[in-house]
């Protein structure tokens, strides 16, 4: 099924035209899909990069120096027809990247797609959405991560997978339809993960690629392909899952003759956005989740599951700590204790208390947590308050919990190949100057904002660059765009206490 693009506002442009007569289309070796191996360039190149993100989607154009052209934005709801579960309609993302696109009414050469990772897109024979999809953060699947993991065995699971099994994952959503709802499990054909699901509606191809195919569950990792072995022990079809591609692979086109790349998960992209492509580069992602991100020279089995290891999208590995609620804590706090006053009010009154919030501690759990801890079933909290403490204490606790997070997730990259000499920092968090130097206070390292700040979209963007061609890889996709901005030094301060108490607090708690 292709659908008709064109009247979105994307239409094939000059360049493009230029493009796609130009560009030899051959299969590669075994999924006979579509790569641009010689394109030229007469004019200036633009490029689209769409991330379909949990509370919105996003669609930039940029021009080949990574210069942001123009923007378009379009939000929608999340539903939780129970606590634990988050859903949301496949079609709501498809209907917000057409007014994106028509709104950014643009001539591109190419279009890449990101999104939030690891949800569950089922269609049916037609291509039509069986049910809402499950997301990310939706906790419903406790029971079948226990089944996958005792029928696959631990250790086969994570030597193949490179994770233990984790709620938000694919694969047991899978399992859950099969078992929840028998009737729409027999009606599915494809499962897809959300960017996949918009890169079919604009090519009628079905296709996924390494990074975001690794946050399934059922992703041999280290081979890059469908972990045979775990889905025939399972008892699931690999035909519902589809082929896989390099992230910067052309998979076809839209209606008006764009190509369009494969793309990737949205932290992988946002790690191509900010250039941090390469092991020793490490990126931190401030935004509802935190995500601390490294490039990795090889993916090794990660027992602990304290940081996820999956495929980046250059082609190589790459490790990641996330957090849960990270800037999401911290909206959180400024609705349900600072009646809504605005986050720079927020810093100034945690800016008023000396580091360690003279006692105060808070854990971010606020919506379980992944990364370093793993617990679903974990929960936010304050701990040492007296008649002594105020408002400027919350604040500066709430600030202080989340960074103690990114810290520690930080730490768990180190083992992997993840020693930061200096943090990239991205996401809203990064405008606030109060946490910048926080970050850089706790972790001991200076911490970088960049030029251009679009996150997973600037990602995605680039890799459709390299797709048709501008750039020979990702590597130089991003070392020829990223330029950085700000640097925050850290200075003495000394958090061994509040850390160590902001530790065995979730010790203690869950005891
Ligand atoms: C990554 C993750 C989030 C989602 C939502 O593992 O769960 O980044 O992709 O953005």
């Amino acid at each position: 099924m292709t659908l008709e693009v064109s009247n979105t506002g994307i239409q094939p442009c000059g360049v493009c035209s230029a493009t796609s007569r130009s560009t030899e289309f051959e299969p590669t070796s075994t999924t006979a899909r579509l790569t641009a191996a010689s394109v030229h360039f007469d004019t200036v190149a633009r490029l689209i990069g769409i991330d379909v993100g949990t509370s919105g989607t996003k669609a930039i154009l940029i021009d080949e120096t990574g210069r942001l052209l123009k923007r378009a934005e379009r939000s929608y709801g999340m539903s939780t027809p129970q606590p634990g579960w988050a859903e949301q309609d496949p079609e709501d993302w498809w209907n917000a990247v057409q007014e994106c696109l028509a709104e950014l009414n643009a001539q591109a050469v190419a279009i890449g797609v990101t999104g939030q990772m690891h949800g569950s897109v089922f269609l049916d024979a037609q291509g039509a959405v069986v049910r809402p999809a499950l997301l990310w953060c939706d906790q419903r699947t406790l029971a079948e991560c226990a089944e996958a993991t005792d029928t696959v065995g631990f250790r086969r699971l994570v030597e193949t997978t490179c994770n233990p099994m984790l709620t938000g994952f694919q694969l047991p959503k899978v399992l859950w339809l099969r078992k929840q709802d028998p009737e729409a499990f027999g009606r599915t054909e494809k499962v897809l993960l959300p960017k996949d699901f918009i890169v079919q509606r604009l090519t009628g191809e079905t296709v996924t690629e390494p990074s975001d195919a690794s946050g399934t569950g059922c992703f041999d990792v280290r081979r890059k392909a469908w972990a045979a072995d775990i889905l025939g022990a399972l008892g699931i079809d690999p035909r519902l899952f589809p082929d896989v591609v390099d992230s910067w692979s052309v998979v076809g086109q839209t209606a008006g003759g764009v190509p369009v790349v494969a793309g990737a998960g949205d932290q992988a992209a946002g790690a191509v956005g900010v250039g941090a492509v390469v092991p020793g580069m490490v990126s931190v992602s401030l935004g509802t989740s935190g995500v601390a991100f490294t490039a990795i020279p090889e993916a090794r089995p990660n027992d602990g599951g304290s940081v996820h290891v999956f495929c980046h999208a250059t082609g190589g590995w790459h490790a990641m700590g996330v957090m849960l609620s990270c800037g999401g804590a911290v909206s959180w706090a400024r609705k349900a204790l600072f009646a809504d006053r605005s986050f720079r009010e927020m810093d100034a009154l945690a800016d008023d208390v000396p580091p360690g919030a003279e006692g105060v501690s808070f854990l971010p759990y606020l919506a379980g947590e992944r990364c370093p801890v793993v617990d679903p079933a974990a929960t936010g909290a304050f701990n040492g308050l007296t008649l002594h403490h105020g408002p400027q204490h919350l604040a500066r606790a709430v600030l202080e919990g989340v960074t103690f997070g990114v810290s520690d997730c930080l730490r768990s990259l180190v083992p992997f190949g993840g020693e930061a000499g200096c943090l990239r920092v991205t996401g809203g968090g990064a405008k606030s100057a109060f946490w910048l130097q926080l970050l850089a206070d706790v972790t001991g390292v200076p911490c970088v904002t960049l030029e251009q700040d679009e996150g997973p979209a600037l990602g995605a963007a680039l890799l459709a660059g390299v797709g048709v061609g501008m750039w020979h890889s990702v590597v130089e996709a991003a070392e020829a765009t990223v330029r950085e901005k700000d640097e925050v030094s850290p200075r003495q301060v000394d958090f061994t206490a509040p850390v160590e108490r902001y530790r065995s607090l979730y010790r203690m708690l869950k005891g």
